[in-house]
């Protein structure tokens, strides 16, 4: 019988692996949380992440209080008494798209010198396929006999808790198989206590949740493509939503009515089918340019994908022209609001946001800009042009203007009161770039309305 684990570490503190820090040490487990950015390791013992994630900061809190999460910079520290080392480290992209792998090859090396005969390393960076194996060679070349498993990643930003507590599926990669259900075992152990996690983080049951997971095992390889792929897919479910919406727009349909019918078939699924600005985030743009450049080192070329890239880098410029064209004028000189920076809404990431890129074009063009987000100031704050006016509030950002880009589908903006903006600016046009208004209530209020592919 192998030992029960008591002891984890999980290298890097990002989205990832602090909600899997902070999770696991709320479920009996002593766990390390790793990590080297002085600042970051900073605010985890403080009790709080360094981003925006609801009911995350609740599980930091409570694990320090109870002292079962210990937050380091030290490998010696955490390493040789862990059962099990995950891997959460960055996976960003080289300038020609491929991955870069630096930080997970450095936290293989590292952990390995210190990891104990039959350690479980457990990579859950989003790393391109053959990975693994990579790794597999430096710990054989070490001398390590170490159990390498692939089990990654699918929680989304702004629903991390919740998707980590009511997953619909885990998949676990080894060679042999059986290495993964130490892996299997942890999540067994945050089923049994989603209770507790859920009142611990104030997040609720969401209404669409699987009753029963799926526990996939799969070879390394085929988890580490497993990864990509889906994430691949439903960058192409967006880039297929908005080409039909571009047709939409021009035909006089609405994008909205078809991708709720073309989705009702249950063989596609109305999920990740809504038009908008295009997707942005530390994870599509940079998995689906890995995943072509990771079948080239294969000698396989992914067109579809190429094609997905092209149609979401197009989204913003299409719609600032859509604009202009229902202003009937250029953009040149005019008040325009920006709201929402982040990459979606419930994030206060802006990584590749085209919230940003909206903001910035429409300066670039000569608009002056005011731009608002209720958690993403600090951060957009770096990427947005110096002639860019950050405002505390969406009131500020809307005064006197000509046009307001509604450009991340935050609550407040939904909810905003069009009344309010007509009054504080008059014969405004509304863009909504998530199409996430109701154009009848807009054009109720005297504003005029324009979606994506809303005609
Ligand atoms: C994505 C995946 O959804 C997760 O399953 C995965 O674990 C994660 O990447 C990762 O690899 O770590 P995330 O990037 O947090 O999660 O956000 P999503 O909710 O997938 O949204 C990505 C972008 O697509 C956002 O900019 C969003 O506004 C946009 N989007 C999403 C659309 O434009 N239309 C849609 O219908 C859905």
């Amino acid at each position: 019988m192998p030992e029960p684990i008591k002891t984890i570490t999980v290298v890097g503190s990002g989205y990832v692996g602090l909600t899997t820090a902070a999770l696991l040490s709320n479920c009996g487990y002593k766990v390390y949380a790793l990590e080297i950015n002085p600042e970051r390791l900073d605010v985890v013992k403080q009790g709080r992440s360094f981003f925006y994630e609801e009911g995350l900061d609740p599980l930091i809190k409570n694990a320090l209080e109870e002292g079962s999460l210990i937050p380091t910079d030290s490998y010696d520290e955490a390493i040789p008494s862990s059962q099990v080392v995950f891997s959460c480290v960055g996976t960003p992209d080289n300038e020609d798209g491929s991955s870069n792998l630096t930080y997970v090859f450095d936290a293989a090396s590292q952990a390995a010198q210190l990891m104990q005969p039959g350690t479980a390393f457990v990579q859950k960076s989003t790393v391109p396929v053959g990975t693994g194996e990579k790794v597999e060679q430096k710990f054989k070349e070490a001398g390590k006999t170490l159990s390498y498993i692939s089990n990654p990643e699918f929680l989304r930003e702004g629903t991390a808790i919740a998707d980590s507590l009511w997953f619909d599926r885990i998949v676990v990669g080894s060679d042999p198989k059986t290495a993964a259900a130490v892996v299997v075992s942890l999540y067994k152990k945050i089923e049994e206590n989603r209770d507790k996690l859920s009142q611990i983080s104030g997040i609720k049951k969401p209404d669409n949740t699987t009753a029963e997971p799926l526990y996939i095992s799969t070879s390394r390889n085929s988890a580490e493509l497993i990864k990509v792929s889906a994430n691949a897919f439903l960058a192409l479910k967006i880039s297929f939503a908005n080409s039909i919406a571009k047709l939409a727009g021009q035909a006089g349909a609405n994008v909205n009515e078809v991708m709720d019918a073309v989705g009702a078939d249950k063989r596609i699924g109305r999920a990740f089918l809504n038009a908008g600005r295009g997707y942005g985030g530390g994870c599509f743009p940079k998995d689906v340019s890995g995943l072509i450049r990771s079948a080239e080192d294969y000698g396989v070329e992914m067109e579809i994908m190429n094609a997905v890239t092209q149609v979401n880098s197009s989204m913003p410029h299409y719609i600032i022209h859509k604009a202009e064209e229902a202003l009937g004028e250029s953009i040149e000189g005019k008040n325009i609001a920006v709201l929402g920076l982040a990459f979606k809404a419930g994030t206060s990431d802006v990584r590749r946001s085209h919230a940003i890129i909206i903001a910035n074009t429409l300066a670039h063009k000569g608009a002056k800009v005011r731009a608002y987000d209720p958690e993403a100031m600090k951060e957009a704050k770096e990427d947005l042009g110096s002639n860019i006016s950050l405002c505390s509030s969406s009131e500020e950002a809307i005064k006197d203007s000509s046009c307001i880009f509604i450009a991340t589908d935050w609550p407040e903006f939904k909810n905003i009161n069009m009344g309010k903006i007509a009054q504080l600016s008059k014969n405004t046009l509304i863009v909504d770039c998530m199409n996430c208004l109701d154009p009848e209530t807009v054009r109720k209020a005297g504003l005029s309305y324009m979606g994506v592919g809303i005609a």
